[in-house]
Protein backbone atom coordinates (compact mmCIF):
# COMPACT_ATOMS: atom_id res chain seq x y z
CA UNK A 1 0.00 0.00 0.00
CA UNK A 2 1.61 3.44 -1.06
CA UNK A 3 0.63 6.09 2.12
CA UNK A 4 1.60 8.80 -0.05
CA UNK A 5 -1.78 7.97 -2.58
CA UNK A 6 -5.81 8.39 -0.96
CA UNK A 7 -7.70 5.50 -2.20
CA UNK A 8 -10.22 6.87 -5.30
CA UNK A 9 -13.90 6.76 -4.78
CA UNK A 10 -14.38 10.22 -4.34
CA UNK A 11 -12.81 10.47 -1.25
CA UNK A 12 -10.27 14.09 -0.53
CA UNK A 13 -6.98 13.77 0.42
CA UNK A 14 -7.21 16.27 3.81
CA UNK A 15 -3.37 16.93 4.71
CA UNK A 16 -4.21 19.43 7.22
CA UNK A 17 -2.79 18.56 10.56
CA UNK A 18 -5.31 18.43 13.71
CA UNK A 19 -4.92 21.59 16.37
CA UNK A 20 -2.85 18.78 18.51
CA UNK A 21 -0.10 18.37 15.74
CA UNK A 22 -0.25 21.81 14.46
CA UNK A 23 1.61 23.00 17.82
CA UNK A 24 3.78 20.07 17.61
CA UNK A 25 5.02 20.97 14.33
CA UNK A 26 4.87 24.65 15.17
CA UNK A 27 7.21 23.60 17.90
CA UNK A 28 9.42 20.94 15.71
CA UNK A 29 9.68 23.62 12.61
CA UNK A 30 12.02 26.18 14.76
CA UNK A 31 14.84 23.77 14.45
CA UNK A 32 14.29 22.45 11.10
CA UNK A 33 15.50 23.24 8.34
CA UNK A 34 13.25 25.75 6.06
CA UNK A 35 12.41 26.25 2.88
CA UNK A 36 11.00 29.71 1.48
CA UNK A 37 8.51 28.64 -1.37
CA UNK A 38 7.67 30.64 -4.40
CA UNK A 39 4.34 31.52 -5.62
CA UNK A 40 4.33 28.73 -8.35
CA UNK A 41 5.36 25.91 -5.43
CA UNK A 42 2.77 27.61 -2.89
CA UNK A 43 0.06 27.23 -5.16
CA UNK A 44 0.83 23.27 -5.76
CA UNK A 45 0.94 23.32 -2.08
CA UNK A 46 -1.89 24.75 -1.59
CA UNK A 47 -3.98 22.14 -4.15
CA UNK A 48 -2.01 19.45 -2.08
CA UNK A 49 -3.18 20.52 1.49
CA UNK A 50 -6.72 21.07 0.33
CA UNK A 51 -7.22 17.77 -1.51
CA UNK A 52 -7.52 19.25 -5.34
CA UNK A 53 -4.63 17.20 -6.03
CA UNK A 54 -6.06 13.95 -4.19
CA UNK A 55 -5.14 10.74 -4.14
CA UNK A 56 -1.70 12.49 -3.85
CA UNK A 57 -0.47 12.98 -0.14
CA UNK A 58 2.44 14.82 -0.72
CA UNK A 59 5.00 16.30 -2.56
CA UNK A 60 6.22 13.23 -5.52
CA UNK A 61 8.78 10.58 -4.44
CA UNK A 62 11.06 9.48 -7.28
CA UNK A 63 9.51 6.28 -8.46
CA UNK A 64 5.95 8.01 -8.62
CA UNK A 65 7.44 10.78 -10.31
CA UNK A 66 9.52 8.16 -12.56
CA UNK A 67 6.20 6.28 -13.35
CA UNK A 68 4.06 9.31 -13.73
CA UNK A 69 6.54 10.81 -16.36
CA UNK A 70 6.55 7.26 -18.35
CA UNK A 71 3.37 6.35 -18.54
CA UNK A 72 1.09 8.68 -16.27
CA UNK A 73 0.43 6.65 -13.64
CA UNK A 74 1.43 6.62 -9.79
CA UNK A 75 3.86 3.87 -8.60
CA UNK A 76 0.90 1.89 -7.07
CA UNK A 77 -0.58 2.40 -11.05
CA UNK A 78 -3.71 5.16 -10.55
CA UNK A 79 -3.55 7.20 -13.34
CA UNK A 80 -2.19 10.82 -12.58
CA UNK A 81 -0.50 12.44 -15.49
CA UNK A 82 1.24 15.55 -13.82
CA UNK A 83 4.71 15.52 -11.96
CA UNK A 84 3.71 17.29 -8.67
CA UNK A 85 7.49 18.08 -7.47
CA UNK A 86 9.19 20.76 -4.72
CA UNK A 87 12.20 21.68 -5.99
CA UNK A 88 15.06 23.17 -3.66
CA UNK A 89 18.19 25.07 -4.37
CA UNK A 90 21.94 23.65 -3.55
CA UNK A 91 22.88 24.94 -0.78
CA UNK A 92 19.68 24.05 1.16
CA UNK A 93 19.81 20.24 -1.16
CA UNK A 94 23.32 20.16 1.21
CA UNK A 95 21.61 20.29 4.32
CA UNK A 96 18.88 17.82 4.15
CA UNK A 97 18.48 14.36 3.70
CA UNK A 98 15.78 11.49 3.69
CA UNK A 99 14.23 10.76 6.88
CA UNK A 100 14.59 14.57 7.95
CA UNK A 101 11.58 16.90 7.53
CA UNK A 102 11.59 20.44 6.26
CA UNK A 103 9.75 23.18 7.07
CA UNK A 104 7.42 25.05 4.22
CA UNK A 105 7.35 28.63 4.71
CA UNK A 106 5.87 31.56 2.64
CA UNK A 107 7.69 34.57 1.55
CA UNK A 108 6.70 35.86 4.97
CA UNK A 109 8.22 33.34 6.72
CA UNK A 110 4.87 31.92 8.40
CA UNK A 111 5.11 27.92 8.63
CA UNK A 112 2.17 26.61 5.94
CA UNK A 113 3.36 22.72 6.21
CA UNK A 114 6.08 20.39 6.94
CA UNK A 115 7.47 17.91 4.71
CA UNK A 116 8.67 14.67 5.71
CA UNK A 117 11.40 13.48 3.07
CA UNK A 118 11.39 10.59 1.51
CA UNK A 119 13.56 10.56 -1.69
CA UNK A 120 15.96 13.50 -2.62
CA UNK A 121 17.39 13.28 -6.28
CA UNK A 122 18.43 15.79 -8.90
CA UNK A 123 15.67 15.01 -11.94
CA UNK A 124 16.85 14.97 -15.70
CA UNK A 125 14.78 17.91 -16.90
CA UNK A 126 15.88 17.28 -20.51
CA UNK A 127 13.99 13.89 -19.92
CA UNK A 128 11.31 15.72 -18.08
CA UNK A 129 10.96 17.91 -21.05
CA UNK A 130 10.59 15.08 -23.51
CA UNK A 131 8.32 13.17 -21.58
CA UNK A 132 6.13 16.17 -20.80
CA UNK A 133 6.09 17.98 -24.15
CA UNK A 134 7.60 15.63 -26.91
CA UNK A 135 10.41 18.16 -27.35
CA UNK A 136 13.27 19.72 -26.09
CA UNK A 137 13.49 22.42 -28.04
CA UNK A 138 13.19 25.89 -25.34
CA UNK A 139 11.12 28.06 -27.70
CA UNK A 140 8.24 25.62 -26.04
CA UNK A 141 7.02 27.86 -22.95
CA UNK A 142 6.68 25.18 -21.04
CA UNK A 143 10.21 23.46 -22.20
CA UNK A 144 11.52 27.08 -21.77
CA UNK A 145 10.18 27.05 -18.36
CA UNK A 146 11.22 23.40 -16.71
CA UNK A 147 15.14 24.16 -18.49
CA UNK A 148 15.41 27.53 -16.82
CA UNK A 149 14.47 26.32 -13.22
CA UNK A 150 17.41 27.04 -11.09
CA UNK A 151 16.88 25.02 -8.03
CA UNK A 152 18.22 21.05 -9.28
CA UNK A 153 17.20 18.90 -6.74
CA UNK A 154 13.58 17.55 -5.75
CA UNK A 155 12.81 16.67 -2.44
CA UNK A 156 9.56 13.57 -2.03
CA UNK A 157 7.82 12.90 0.74
CA UNK A 158 4.09 13.17 2.67
CA UNK A 159 2.82 16.89 3.67
CA UNK A 160 1.55 17.57 6.80
CA UNK A 161 -0.45 21.22 6.33
CA UNK A 162 -0.39 23.65 9.34
CA UNK A 163 -1.99 26.54 7.74
CA UNK A 164 -3.86 27.32 4.74
CA UNK A 165 -2.82 29.56 2.37
CA UNK A 166 -4.22 32.94 2.96
CA UNK A 167 -5.77 35.06 -0.05
CA UNK A 168 -6.10 38.99 -0.17
CA UNK A 169 -8.61 38.84 -3.18
CA UNK A 170 -11.56 37.63 -4.39
CA UNK A 171 -11.56 35.54 -1.20
CA UNK A 172 -15.61 34.69 -1.72
CA UNK A 173 -14.75 32.96 -4.93
CA UNK A 174 -11.79 30.71 -3.31
CA UNK A 175 -13.39 27.07 -2.48
CA UNK A 176 -11.92 24.11 -1.01
CA UNK A 177 -13.01 21.23 -2.66
CA UNK A 178 -14.80 20.27 0.66
CA UNK A 179 -16.07 23.99 0.07
CA UNK A 180 -17.58 23.17 -3.18
CA UNK A 181 -19.04 19.96 -3.10
CA UNK A 182 -20.39 20.90 0.36
CA UNK A 183 -21.89 23.54 -1.57
CA UNK A 184 -23.26 21.40 -4.39
CA UNK A 185 -24.81 19.16 -2.43
CA UNK A 186 -26.52 21.97 -0.15
CA UNK A 187 -27.92 23.30 -2.84
CA UNK A 188 -29.20 19.86 -4.47
CA UNK A 189 -26.73 19.74 -7.28
CA UNK A 190 -25.81 16.51 -8.53
CA UNK A 191 -24.02 16.36 -11.51
CA UNK A 192 -22.01 19.41 -12.36
CA UNK A 193 -20.05 20.62 -15.37
CA UNK A 194 -16.89 22.94 -15.01
CA UNK A 195 -16.30 25.38 -17.52
CA UNK A 196 -12.35 25.79 -17.95
CA UNK A 197 -11.69 29.27 -19.73
CA UNK A 198 -8.32 31.33 -19.07
CA UNK A 199 -9.77 34.15 -21.27
CA UNK A 200 -12.98 36.81 -20.21
CA UNK A 201 -15.71 35.52 -20.49
CA UNK A 202 -17.94 37.25 -23.47
CA UNK A 203 -21.65 36.78 -24.94
CA UNK A 204 -20.48 33.51 -27.24
CA UNK A 205 -18.90 31.95 -24.23
CA UNK A 206 -21.23 32.56 -21.94
CA UNK A 207 -24.43 31.20 -24.43
CA UNK A 208 -22.03 28.07 -25.58
CA UNK A 209 -21.43 27.34 -21.94
CA UNK A 210 -24.73 27.69 -20.48
CA UNK A 211 -26.53 25.86 -23.71
CA UNK A 212 -24.13 23.04 -23.13
CA UNK A 213 -25.17 22.45 -19.52
CA UNK A 214 -28.57 22.75 -20.42
CA UNK A 215 -28.13 19.97 -23.22
CA UNK A 216 -26.17 17.66 -21.01
CA UNK A 217 -28.44 18.12 -18.25
CA UNK A 218 -26.01 19.43 -15.19
CA UNK A 219 -25.45 22.59 -13.34
CA UNK A 220 -22.64 24.72 -14.34
CA UNK A 221 -19.46 26.04 -12.63
CA UNK A 222 -17.54 28.52 -13.95
CA UNK A 223 -14.09 27.29 -13.33
CA UNK A 224 -11.68 29.69 -14.65
CA UNK A 225 -7.73 28.98 -14.30
CA UNK A 226 -6.21 32.04 -12.52
CA UNK A 227 -2.65 33.04 -11.88
CA UNK A 228 -1.61 36.13 -10.02
CA UNK A 229 -0.19 37.56 -12.96
CA UNK A 230 -1.24 41.20 -14.44
CA UNK A 231 -4.70 40.74 -15.75
CA UNK A 232 -5.50 38.80 -12.60
CA UNK A 233 -8.07 41.18 -11.18
CA UNK A 234 -9.69 42.58 -14.39
CA UNK A 235 -10.21 39.19 -15.44
CA UNK A 236 -11.83 38.42 -11.94
CA UNK A 237 -13.92 41.09 -12.45
CA UNK A 238 -14.97 40.38 -15.69
CA UNK A 239 -16.36 36.91 -14.62
CA UNK A 240 -18.21 38.20 -12.15
CA UNK A 241 -19.98 40.83 -14.33
CA UNK A 242 -20.51 38.08 -16.62
CA UNK A 243 -22.18 35.82 -13.76
CA UNK A 244 -25.20 37.87 -13.81
CA UNK A 245 -26.15 36.91 -16.96
CA UNK A 246 -26.08 33.30 -15.80
CA UNK A 247 -29.34 31.39 -14.61
CA UNK A 248 -28.47 32.56 -10.97
CA UNK A 249 -29.99 29.47 -9.36
CA UNK A 250 -28.12 26.80 -11.41
CA UNK A 251 -24.47 28.66 -12.08
CA UNK A 252 -21.91 29.48 -9.37
CA UNK A 253 -18.66 30.76 -9.94
CA UNK A 254 -14.67 29.39 -8.58
CA UNK A 255 -11.43 30.56 -9.07
CA UNK A 256 -9.18 27.75 -9.67
CA UNK A 257 -5.64 29.17 -9.02
CA UNK A 258 -3.28 26.33 -10.51
CA UNK A 259 -0.15 27.02 -12.05
CA UNK A 260 0.01 25.87 -15.38
CA UNK A 261 2.41 23.53 -17.05
CA UNK A 262 1.55 24.07 -20.97
CA UNK A 263 1.63 20.27 -21.18
CA UNK A 264 -1.43 19.83 -23.81
CA UNK A 265 -3.12 16.59 -23.23
CA UNK A 266 -1.67 15.25 -20.03
CA UNK A 267 -3.05 19.18 -18.82
CA UNK A 268 -5.83 18.57 -20.05
CA UNK A 269 -6.26 15.01 -18.36
CA UNK A 270 -4.84 16.79 -14.90
CA UNK A 271 -6.93 19.75 -14.77
CA UNK A 272 -10.60 16.66 -15.13
CA UNK A 273 -8.95 14.72 -12.00
CA UNK A 274 -8.73 18.26 -10.16
CA UNK A 275 -11.89 19.15 -11.29
CA UNK A 276 -13.51 16.10 -9.97
CA UNK A 277 -12.12 16.19 -6.91
CA UNK A 278 -14.01 19.67 -6.89
CA UNK A 279 -16.91 17.31 -7.32
CA UNK A 280 -17.66 18.21 -11.30
CA UNK A 281 -18.99 15.52 -13.28
CA UNK A 282 -18.20 17.04 -16.84
CA UNK A 283 -15.21 19.35 -17.93
CA UNK A 284 -16.35 21.42 -20.35
CA UNK A 285 -14.36 24.18 -23.06
CA UNK A 286 -14.42 25.89 -26.30
CA UNK A 287 -12.34 23.83 -28.34
CA UNK A 288 -9.60 25.67 -29.89
CA UNK A 289 -9.24 28.27 -27.07
CA UNK A 290 -7.91 25.09 -24.59
CA UNK A 291 -4.90 27.85 -23.57
CA UNK A 292 -1.68 25.52 -23.19
CA UNK A 293 -2.75 22.98 -23.81
CA UNK A 294 -2.38 22.70 -27.54
CA UNK A 295 -4.39 19.63 -28.17
CA UNK A 296 -5.15 18.12 -31.47
CA UNK A 297 -8.66 16.46 -32.11
CA UNK A 298 -6.86 12.90 -32.74
CA UNK A 299 -4.59 13.02 -29.98
CA UNK A 300 -7.53 14.15 -27.43
CA UNK A 301 -9.87 11.72 -28.31
CA UNK A 302 -7.45 8.86 -28.40
CA UNK A 303 -6.62 9.78 -24.61
CA UNK A 304 -10.25 9.84 -23.94
CA UNK A 305 -11.00 6.57 -25.12
CA UNK A 306 -8.19 5.57 -23.25
CA UNK A 307 -8.44 7.41 -19.66
CA UNK A 308 -11.69 8.36 -19.65
CA UNK A 309 -12.99 5.52 -17.44
CA UNK A 310 -10.67 6.11 -15.16
CA UNK A 311 -10.94 9.59 -14.31
CA UNK A 312 -14.99 9.87 -13.66
CA UNK A 313 -15.10 12.97 -15.83
CA UNK A 314 -16.68 13.75 -19.02
CA UNK A 315 -14.72 15.58 -21.85
CA UNK A 316 -17.24 18.41 -23.14
CA UNK A 317 -15.17 20.32 -26.00
CA UNK A 318 -17.68 22.56 -27.81
CA UNK A 319 -17.47 24.08 -31.02
CA UNK A 320 -16.98 27.91 -31.32
CA UNK A 321 -20.81 29.20 -31.78
CA UNK A 322 -21.48 31.89 -34.45
CA UNK A 323 -23.02 35.09 -34.36
CA UNK A 324 -26.39 34.64 -36.55
CA UNK A 325 -26.98 38.78 -37.43
CA UNK A 326 -30.27 38.22 -39.10
CA UNK A 327 -31.80 36.28 -35.43
CA UNK A 328 -29.27 38.12 -33.01
CA UNK A 329 -28.17 34.73 -31.61
CA UNK A 330 -25.50 32.23 -31.22
CA UNK A 331 -25.61 29.17 -32.81
CA UNK A 332 -23.59 25.83 -33.53
CA UNK A 333 -21.45 26.24 -36.87
CA UNK A 334 -23.31 23.18 -38.18
CA UNK A 335 -26.78 24.83 -37.47
CA UNK A 336 -25.69 28.41 -39.31
CA UNK A 337 -28.57 28.89 -42.31
CA UNK A 338 -26.50 29.21 -45.59
CA UNK A 339 -26.49 32.82 -46.34
CA UNK A 340 -27.28 33.72 -43.03
CA UNK A 341 -25.30 37.32 -42.32
CA UNK A 342 -22.70 36.56 -39.40
CA UNK A 343 -20.54 38.15 -37.43
CA UNK A 344 -16.79 38.04 -35.86
CA UNK A 345 -14.44 39.61 -34.27
CA UNK A 346 -10.93 38.10 -33.54
CA UNK A 347 -8.36 39.01 -30.44
CA UNK A 348 -6.24 41.37 -32.80
CA UNK A 349 -9.50 43.12 -33.77
CA UNK A 350 -10.72 43.70 -30.30
CA UNK A 351 -7.32 45.10 -29.01
CA UNK A 352 -7.44 47.69 -32.20
CA UNK A 353 -10.35 48.75 -31.10
CA UNK A 354 -9.60 48.92 -27.45
CA UNK A 355 -6.78 50.94 -28.32
CA UNK A 356 -8.05 53.22 -30.46
CA UNK A 357 -11.47 53.80 -28.79
CA UNK A 358 -13.31 52.71 -30.90
CA UNK A 359 -16.93 50.80 -30.09
CA UNK A 360 -17.28 47.37 -28.89
CA UNK A 361 -20.63 45.73 -30.39
CA UNK A 362 -22.85 44.75 -28.25
CA UNK A 363 -23.65 41.36 -29.70
CA UNK A 364 -19.86 40.92 -28.69
CA UNK A 365 -20.49 41.15 -24.95
CA UNK A 366 -21.99 42.66 -22.30
CA UNK A 367 -21.54 46.43 -21.38
CA UNK A 368 -20.01 45.71 -17.82
CA UNK A 369 -17.59 43.54 -19.09
CA UNK A 370 -17.06 46.29 -21.87
CA UNK A 371 -16.18 48.72 -19.41
CA UNK A 372 -13.38 46.78 -17.91
CA UNK A 373 -12.31 45.49 -21.20
CA UNK A 374 -12.02 49.90 -21.81
CA UNK A 375 -10.28 50.41 -18.22
CA UNK A 376 -8.08 47.40 -18.55
CA UNK A 377 -7.01 48.31 -22.43
CA UNK A 378 -7.73 52.37 -22.49
CA UNK A 379 -7.74 54.44 -25.64
CA UNK A 380 -4.24 55.93 -26.20
CA UNK A 381 -5.81 59.08 -24.91
CA UNK A 382 -6.24 57.67 -21.96
CA UNK A 383 -3.21 55.45 -21.05
CA UNK A 384 -0.48 56.06 -19.49
CA UNK A 385 3.02 57.27 -20.75
CA UNK A 386 6.32 57.64 -20.89
CA UNK A 387 8.20 60.77 -22.33
CA UNK A 388 11.60 59.92 -22.44
CA UNK A 389 13.98 62.76 -23.52
CA UNK A 390 17.78 62.21 -24.57
CA UNK A 391 20.65 64.05 -25.77
CA UNK A 392 23.94 65.90 -24.63
CA UNK A 393 24.35 67.97 -20.97
CA UNK A 394 23.10 71.37 -22.12
CA UNK A 395 21.00 69.73 -25.54
CA UNK A 396 18.30 71.64 -23.65
CA UNK A 397 16.05 68.59 -22.27
CA UNK A 398 15.07 69.76 -18.87
CA UNK A 399 14.01 73.32 -20.33
CA UNK A 400 11.54 71.85 -23.28
CA UNK A 401 10.32 68.76 -20.36
CA UNK A 402 9.12 72.27 -18.56
CA UNK A 403 7.74 73.21 -20.97
CA UNK A 404 5.73 70.48 -22.01
CA UNK A 405 5.28 69.77 -18.57
CA UNK A 406 3.75 73.05 -18.05
CA UNK A 407 1.17 72.30 -21.06
CA UNK A 408 0.10 69.09 -20.01
CA UNK A 409 -0.81 70.04 -16.71
CA UNK A 410 -2.66 73.10 -18.26
CA UNK A 411 -4.89 70.68 -20.30
CA UNK A 412 -5.29 68.35 -17.29
CA UNK A 413 -6.52 65.03 -17.20
CA UNK A 414 -3.71 62.36 -16.76
CA UNK A 415 -1.22 63.12 -13.39
CA UNK A 416 2.17 64.33 -14.63
CA UNK A 417 5.43 63.97 -12.91
CA UNK A 418 8.82 65.15 -14.30
CA UNK A 419 11.79 63.13 -13.05
CA UNK A 420 14.55 65.58 -14.56
CA UNK A 421 18.41 64.31 -14.99
CA UNK A 422 19.81 67.14 -11.88
CA UNK A 423 16.45 66.16 -9.64
CA UNK A 424 16.95 62.60 -9.86
CA UNK A 425 20.41 62.45 -9.13
CA UNK A 426 19.62 64.51 -5.94
CA UNK A 427 17.35 62.12 -4.83
CA UNK A 428 17.06 59.19 -6.32
CA UNK A 429 20.70 58.33 -7.36
CA UNK A 430 22.47 60.75 -5.15
CA UNK A 431 25.47 57.96 -4.68
CA UNK A 432 26.10 57.19 -8.03
CA UNK A 433 28.76 58.61 -9.93
CA UNK A 434 29.48 58.72 -13.94
CA UNK A 435 30.59 55.61 -14.70
CA UNK A 436 28.55 53.59 -17.68
CA UNK A 437 27.50 51.15 -14.58
CA UNK A 438 26.34 53.85 -12.68
CA UNK A 439 24.46 55.52 -15.15
CA UNK A 440 22.93 52.07 -16.60
CA UNK A 441 21.69 52.04 -12.87
CA UNK A 442 20.35 55.62 -12.82
CA UNK A 443 18.45 55.00 -16.07
CA UNK A 444 17.02 52.04 -14.88
CA UNK A 445 15.72 53.26 -11.76
CA UNK A 446 14.30 56.11 -13.39
CA UNK A 447 12.81 53.68 -16.23
CA UNK A 448 11.38 51.84 -12.87
CA UNK A 449 9.31 55.04 -11.20
CA UNK A 450 8.51 56.30 -14.81
CA UNK A 451 7.11 52.15 -15.31
CA UNK A 452 5.20 52.83 -12.52
CA UNK A 453 3.69 56.11 -12.99
CA UNK A 454 2.84 54.51 -16.75
CA UNK A 455 0.95 51.17 -15.35
CA UNK A 456 -1.15 53.56 -13.03
CA UNK A 457 -2.13 55.47 -16.02
CA UNK A 458 -0.43 58.83 -15.28
CA UNK A 459 2.39 60.73 -17.78
CA UNK A 460 6.35 60.11 -17.07
CA UNK A 461 8.40 63.17 -18.30
CA UNK A 462 12.04 61.89 -18.16
CA UNK A 463 14.85 64.05 -18.64
CA UNK A 464 18.73 62.08 -18.06
CA UNK A 465 21.48 62.08 -20.61
CA UNK A 466 20.98 58.37 -21.10
CA UNK A 467 23.75 57.92 -23.52
CA UNK A 468 23.21 54.31 -24.00
CA UNK A 469 20.73 52.60 -26.51
CA UNK A 470 20.89 49.04 -25.00
CA UNK A 471 19.91 50.44 -21.32
CA UNK A 472 17.07 52.50 -23.01
CA UNK A 473 16.14 49.29 -24.98
CA UNK A 474 15.32 47.82 -21.55
CA UNK A 475 13.20 50.71 -20.39
CA UNK A 476 11.54 51.18 -23.58
CA UNK A 477 10.15 47.47 -22.97
CA UNK A 478 9.59 47.84 -19.70
CA UNK A 479 7.51 50.51 -20.39
CA UNK A 480 5.57 49.28 -23.13
CA UNK A 481 3.76 46.74 -21.43
CA UNK A 482 2.18 49.68 -19.67
CA UNK A 483 1.12 51.66 -22.06
CA UNK A 484 3.51 53.96 -24.84
CA UNK A 485 6.67 55.27 -24.90
CA UNK A 486 7.82 58.23 -26.81
CA UNK A 487 11.80 58.55 -27.16
CA UNK A 488 12.74 62.02 -28.16
CA UNK A 489 16.34 62.75 -28.91
CA UNK A 490 16.72 66.61 -28.50
CA UNK A 491 19.47 66.06 -30.96
CA UNK A 492 21.75 69.94 -30.51
CA UNK A 493 25.25 69.20 -31.56
CA UNK A 494 27.98 68.73 -29.28
CA UNK A 495 29.77 72.18 -30.57
CA UNK A 496 26.28 73.98 -29.73
CA UNK A 497 25.87 72.88 -25.93
CA UNK A 498 29.80 73.19 -25.80
CA UNK A 499 29.33 76.44 -26.66
CA UNK A 500 26.36 77.35 -24.50
CA UNK A 501 27.69 75.93 -21.64
CA UNK A 502 25.28 77.56 -18.86
CA UNK A 503 27.01 75.10 -15.76
CA UNK A 504 30.67 75.67 -17.06
CA UNK A 505 30.98 72.09 -17.38
CA UNK A 506 32.44 71.53 -20.82
CA UNK A 507 34.93 73.70 -19.81
CA UNK A 508 35.95 71.26 -16.84
CA UNK A 509 35.77 68.34 -18.81
CA UNK A 510 37.90 70.00 -21.68
CA UNK A 511 40.47 71.06 -18.69
CA UNK A 512 40.33 67.38 -17.22
CA UNK A 513 39.04 68.64 -14.18
CA UNK A 514 35.81 66.23 -14.52
CA UNK A 515 36.16 63.06 -15.84
CA UNK A 516 34.08 60.85 -18.03
CA UNK A 517 31.96 63.32 -19.30
CA UNK A 518 29.76 62.64 -22.05
CA UNK A 519 30.58 63.87 -25.62
CA UNK A 520 34.08 65.06 -24.22
CA UNK A 521 35.34 61.75 -22.46
CA UNK A 522 32.33 59.50 -22.50
CA UNK A 523 30.10 58.71 -25.46
CA UNK A 524 26.97 59.22 -26.27
CA UNK A 525 24.73 56.58 -28.78
CA UNK A 526 22.68 58.81 -30.61
CA UNK A 527 18.99 56.85 -30.96
CA UNK A 528 18.85 55.50 -34.36
CA UNK A 529 15.17 55.28 -34.21
CA UNK A 530 13.64 57.83 -32.03
CA UNK A 531 10.08 58.51 -32.36
CA UNK A 532 10.93 62.07 -31.99
CA UNK A 533 13.91 64.19 -32.93
CA UNK A 534 14.48 67.66 -32.19
CA UNK A 535 17.51 69.95 -32.46
CA UNK A 536 16.83 72.90 -31.02
CA UNK A 537 19.16 75.17 -32.99
CA UNK A 538 16.71 78.19 -34.49
CA UNK A 539 13.98 77.06 -32.37
CA UNK A 540 12.04 78.90 -29.74
CA UNK A 541 11.57 76.73 -26.25
CA UNK A 542 7.59 76.85 -27.69
CA UNK A 543 8.46 75.56 -30.76
CA UNK A 544 10.29 72.67 -29.51
CA UNK A 545 7.35 71.58 -27.00
CA UNK A 546 4.78 72.38 -29.56
CA UNK A 547 6.56 69.62 -31.95
CA UNK A 548 6.11 67.33 -29.12
CA UNK A 549 2.55 68.19 -28.49
CA UNK A 550 1.77 67.50 -32.27
CA UNK A 551 3.52 64.14 -32.01
CA UNK A 552 1.57 62.90 -28.83
CA UNK A 553 -2.04 64.59 -31.02
CA UNK A 554 -1.30 62.67 -33.97
CA UNK A 555 -0.37 59.34 -32.36
CA UNK A 556 -4.25 59.93 -30.34
CA UNK A 557 -1.97 59.92 -27.02
CA UNK A 558 -3.84 63.64 -26.38
CA UNK A 559 -7.37 64.50 -27.74
S1 LIG B 1 23.12 59.90 -17.11
O1 LIG B 1 24.31 59.67 -17.97
O2 LIG B 1 21.89 59.84 -17.86
O3 LIG B 1 23.11 59.07 -15.93
O4 LIG B 1 23.26 61.44 -16.63
P1 LIG B 1 22.18 62.32 -15.87
O5 LIG B 1 21.61 61.60 -14.72
O6 LIG B 1 21.20 62.87 -16.85
O7 LIG B 1 23.03 63.48 -15.28
C1 LIG B 1 23.56 64.43 -16.14
C2 LIG B 1 23.81 65.73 -15.40
O8 LIG B 1 24.88 65.55 -14.51
C3 LIG B 1 25.86 66.58 -14.68
N1 LIG B 1 27.15 65.88 -14.86
C4 LIG B 1 27.56 65.16 -15.90
N2 LIG B 1 26.98 64.89 -17.11
C5 LIG B 1 27.66 64.07 -17.96
N3 LIG B 1 28.85 63.50 -17.71
C6 LIG B 1 29.47 63.77 -16.52
N4 LIG B 1 30.65 63.21 -16.26
C7 LIG B 1 28.80 64.60 -15.58
N5 LIG B 1 29.12 65.05 -14.33
C8 LIG B 1 28.08 65.83 -13.91
C9 LIG B 1 25.40 67.45 -15.80
O9 LIG B 1 25.01 68.66 -15.20
C10 LIG B 1 24.17 66.79 -16.40
O10 LIG B 1 23.06 67.65 -16.46
P2 LIG B 1 22.35 68.14 -17.80
O11 LIG B 1 21.03 68.66 -17.34
O12 LIG B 1 22.19 66.95 -18.72
O13 LIG B 1 23.23 69.18 -18.33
Amino acid sequence: MNDLIAPYGGELADLFADAARVAELKESALSMPSCDVTPRQQSDLDLLMSGAYSPLRGFMRQADYARVLKEMRLSDGTFWPMPITLDIGEALAGKVAAGQSLALRDLEGVLLAVLHIEDIWRPDRAAEAQALYGTVDPAHPGVAQLLHKTQPVYVGGRVEGVEAVVHHSFTDLRHSPAELRHQFAKRGWVQVAAFHTAAPIHAAQRKLSARAAQELGTNLLLHPVVEEEDDYYYRVRCYRAVLEHYPQQTTQLSLLAIPSRGAGVRELLWHAIVRRNYGCSHLLWEAGTEHGYGIDGAALQEAISKYGDELGVEFEPREPLVYVEDSADFLPPAQVPSGARTRAMDQTELQRRLREGLEIPNWFSYPEVIRELQSRYPARAKQGLTLFFTGLSGAGKSTIAKAVLAKLLELGGRPVTLLDGDVVRKNLSSELGFSREHRNLNIRRIGYVASEITKNGGIAICAPIAPYAEVRREVRQMINQYGGFIEIHVATSLEICEGRDRKGLYAKARAGIIKEFTGISDPYEAPENPELRIDTHGLTIDEAAQRVFLYLEQQGYIA
